[in-house]
């Protein structure tokens, strides 16, 4: 071995000690990556031995590089062994720092459920859809010409009044609020020949004094029949239907003597009491009879008005208020809990449907 080479390999088994030293004392992994550039940068000791090969003959400079490679190889597992440790370690602490207690209770998300007026609108248009019906719809804010005159209310009728109907500032008397959904009758006749089976749900406004039972903004859904040989037959029996469904397979139901300007006759149709069938309670008011909704033939005044041949066609209608639908349902006392967005209400009326 030349002189040279014994002096290379001197520094190279320093270089490698120190290296060795300053890998295994490295506090941490954040030392360890100042270590590395210290160790295998390209101004460390290791590097500047490597220099030192194009010194040698080629003989020695075989031996020595595949020594240097060797060491080279040791410092390389050393700092790989050493940052692995570091990362175990670490990823211990983390374990422990967000360790979870997979036995203990969990906290449960509360889950949504569908408003129980929506429900019941559902429910109502279900019946409907299975005997045949489609669902219309119609704007709330509304001409007067479809809400009144069309429906044959007389320019006296007290819901003309401002003091029952919203009106739309700067219209007075032409636009309002809706304040039934019959409109959408003459709408769905105007679009359509007949025949005609429709449900309309949709929102309703009216001037009220808020109580348990009335709402200045509520709902109902109305429904329209115009066919040939359309009579009150099956006005009664469509309804009746409705009203088994809602409340019960054996209840009867009556029609009542009533008064629309859009329907002639007019009827009221009351659902035996679902609670008491009949013998009085505090649903049914002592009555044993429940009111449930308005309805008649279709007047030949609204046929005429669309364009129908009223000799050809006749009709039924009716409308019905879904709060109260809803509350005779679900047996709630005031109906302006459906708008007070409580949860602990809402909650009762179950999960998702
Ligand atoms: N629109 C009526 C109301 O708000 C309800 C009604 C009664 C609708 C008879 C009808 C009907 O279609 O034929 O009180």
């Amino acid at each position: 071995m030349s002189e040279g080479t014994s002096e290379l390999v001197d520094r190279l088994e320093a270089a490698r000690r120190d290296a060795v030293d300053k890998i295994s004392s490295a506090p941490g992994l954040a030392g360890l990556e100042e270590v590395r550039h210290q160790v295998f940068g390209r101004k460390a000791p290791l590097a500047q031995t490597r220099q030192g090969l194009r010194d040698l003959d080629e003989s020695a400079r075989k031996d020595f590089g595949r020594r240097l490679n060797e060491v080279q190889a040791e410092l390389e597992r050393a700092y790989e062994d050493r940052k692995a440790e570091f990362e175990a370690r670490e990823l211990e602490h983390r374990w422990e720092r967000e360790r979870v207690d997979v036995t203990l209770p969990g906290v449960a998300s509360p889950v949504g459920s569908i408003h129980p007026l929506t429900r019941t609108m559902w429910e109502i248009i279900d019946i409907f859809i299975g005997l045949g019906y489609r669902v219309a719809d119609g704007p709330e804010i509304e001409l007067t010409s479809y809400l009144f005159d069309a429906l044959n209310t007389p320019p006296e009728h007290p819901a003309r009044s401002e003091l029952d109907t919203y009106y739309v500032k700067g219209h007075l008397y032409e636009v309002a609020l809706r304040t039934e959904t019959s409109p959408i009758q003459i709408r769905t006749m105007e679009a359509q020949e007949p025949p005609v089976y429709v449900l309309c749900p949709g929102r309703v406004y009216r001037r009220e004094t808020e109580d348990a039972t009335h709402t200045a903004q509520f709902s109902q859904i109305e429904g329209l029949a115009v066919d040939e040989g359309i009579t009150m037959g099956d006005l009664k029996g469509t309804l009746q239907h409705l009203a088994r469904e809602l409340f019960g397979r054996d209840l009867e139901v009556r029609l009542r003597p009533s008064f629309f300007p859009f329907t002639e006759p007019s009827a009221e149709l009351d659902v035996l009491c679902f609670s008491c069938k009949g013998a009085g309670c505090r649903i049914c008011k002592n009555e044993g009879w429940i009111e449930l909704l308005g309805c008649g033939m279709v007047d030949p005044f609204l046929l005429d008005y669309v364009g129908y041949d009223s000799e050809r066609y006749t009709g039924f209608a009716f409308g019905i208020g879904l709060e109260r639908a809803a509350a005779l349902a679900h047996d709630v006392r005031d109906i302006r809990a459906f708008y007070d967005n409580d949860v602990r209400f809402l909650a009762q009326f179950g999960g998702m449907l």
